[in-house]
């Protein structure tokens, strides 16, 4: 049985927005570069304050990335470069030579929109763009444009535009300080231009200002909707993982719904909730969250914390992974990093709920490395299954270990709630499982119930423990 309690505000998915035109009616002739800086230059663009994104990561893993990224967008690529970079050039991150080839590139295959898998300083964009002659959007400016496409609930739409703000915002900052440099420096004061930038950053913090209000009315009602579901004294498991390792399809196949599951990163933005009953009849509200991914800029995580809650507040995770990518190892470690920022995991992947890692697209898997992945599951102990989506193979002891987790979790105590607290005792209803109720001789009641270890802090803090008998 499956009971749909997502949000009910979900707008039209795929509504264009920002700065690319709505590449669905017609395909953006896209070409996608892969700067990788080498040696010493890495380390002082990391001493500069820029970022050598993913370096560790093959070249392989990162062109991959970079394509999937501007296909989550359906935009159309024409072609990719890897390009080595000795030393980045201030004006341009590239150097003169590789930005004239690439600008005779550009204009010979009709590309309309370049993307650079890096970050780029608002000036280097604009020199870009003139040069090659073409949009160019660095890495944050995709990763936002990709979650603008996939925001589903008002929620989702009013954060993205929130971070996309921010994100103007602290670049008309650097794009000043950097002119500023250029003509030699006054500092803050005065000078040309200073008017129409303040200007401009005051439109963007009066949006902002509207936008935090907005967001404000939006998670009211959310935390209602939350209460509400939370009368349903279930657990809440959390589907979490890089993007594409195939959660939607994961939670299609155990809730039975039909979550959008695309070939596509980020088919999911707003985590989607079901009840599900486990194989002993244990009832969940299972959640599909947000893909995660390599270098998210931390001002985006900020602005998505609240999207990743059903995370914060899940009794269990599930971290699912496609351990056929080869960067499978790189891959994990960035989704603990981000559940770290999220306060959900310490560093050592050490979290203060039960975590199990579900192993999935072994049906990919020839016969030999199956055998392999299963033996190294086992040495891992209980809590790695390996599991496809896609067959079904492994989910029955998936869902058996996740209601393994949950029941050991889950704690028992007998309270004595008084026959004037009615209050109290609507909380009790609400927020645990009842397993007996016997109504003394004054009208109060003693109630032996199971909840999870957080509410149980709750309501030992608030009743007292009735005494055996
Ligand atoms: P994001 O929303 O980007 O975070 O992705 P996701 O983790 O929700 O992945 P999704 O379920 O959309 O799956 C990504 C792709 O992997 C889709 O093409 C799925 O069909 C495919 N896929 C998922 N699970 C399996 C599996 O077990 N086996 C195979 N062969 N393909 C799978």
């Amino acid at each position: 049985m499956t009971v749909e309690t997502g949000d009910k505000d979900r707008k039209p998915a795929g509504k264009p927005r920002f700065q690319i035109e709505d590449t669905r009616a017609r395909q953006t002739r896209t070409a996608v570069i892969v700067p990788v800086i080498s040696g010493r230059a890495a380390r002082r663009v990391g001493e500069a304050g820029g970022r050598a994104v993913g370096e560790q990561r093959s070249l392989e893993a990162r062109r991959e990335e970079a394509v999937g990224l501007a296909a989550a967008i359906s935009l159309d690529v024409v072609f990719v470069d890897l390009l080595t970079l000795q030393s980045p050039r201030p004006a341009t991150l590239l150097g003169v030579g590789k930005v004239e080839e690439l600008a005779g590139r550009v204009a010979s295959d009709d590309v309309e929109l370049v993307i650079v898998d890096h970050e780029l300083t608002p000036i280097q964009q604009r020199n870009l763009e003139r040069a090659l002659k073409a949009k160019v959007l660095d890495r944050t400016g995709l990763i936002l444009e990709i979650f603008g496409r996939r925001a589903q609930t008002r929620e989702g739409t009013l954060q993205v535009d929130l971070a996309h703000l921010s994100y103007q915002k602290s670049r008309l900052v650097r794009s000043w300080t950097h002119l500023e440099r250029q003509r030699g420096g006054k500092g803050f004061l005065g000078g040309p231009g200073e008017t129409q930038i303040e200007a401009d950053r005051r439109v963007i913090q009066d949006k902002i200002t509207r936008l935090k209000r907005q967001l404000d009315e939006v998670r009211r009602t959310r935390t209602l909707h939350r209460s509400r579901r939370q009368a349903v004294p279930a657990p809440t498991v959390a589907l979490v993982g890089y993007t594409n390792a195939g959660k939607s399809t994961l939670f299609n196949k155990i809730a039975g719904g039909d979550v959008m599951a695309e070939d596509l990163l980020f088919a999911t933005l707003d985590p989607t909730l079901r009840k599900v009953a486990l194989p002993k009849g244990t009832e969940v509200i299972l959640s599909d969250t947000v893909g995660f991914i390599s270098n998210l800029p931390t001002s985006l995580i900020a602005a998505f914390r609240a999207t990743l809650e059903e995370v914060l507040e899940a009794d269990l995770i599930v971290h699912v992974r496609n351990v056929t990518n080869p960067e499978t190892d790189a891959q994990r470690v960035d989704v603990l990093d981000v559940l770290d920022q999220l306060g959900v995991v310490d560093r050592d992947g050490q979290s203060d709920r039960p975590m199990v890692e579900a192993w999935n697209k072994i049906d990919l898997m020839d016969a030999e490395t199956l055998a392999f992945t299963k033996r190294q599951a086992r040495v891992q102990g209980v809590r790695v299954l390996p599991v496809s989506a896609v067959t079904g193979e492994g989910l029955d002891a998936l869902l058996e270990q996740i209601e393994t987790e949950i029941a050991a979790t889950r704690q028992e105590e007998t309270f004595h709630v008084p026959v004037e607290d009615g209050e109290g005792r609507a909380w009790v209803f609400n927020n645990a499982t009842v397993l007996d109720e016997t109504v003394l001789e004054d009208g109060s009641t003693r109630l032996r119930v199971a909840m999870t270890p957080r509410r149980m802090a709750h309501a030992r803090a608030r009743f007292e423990i009735a005494a055996a008998g």
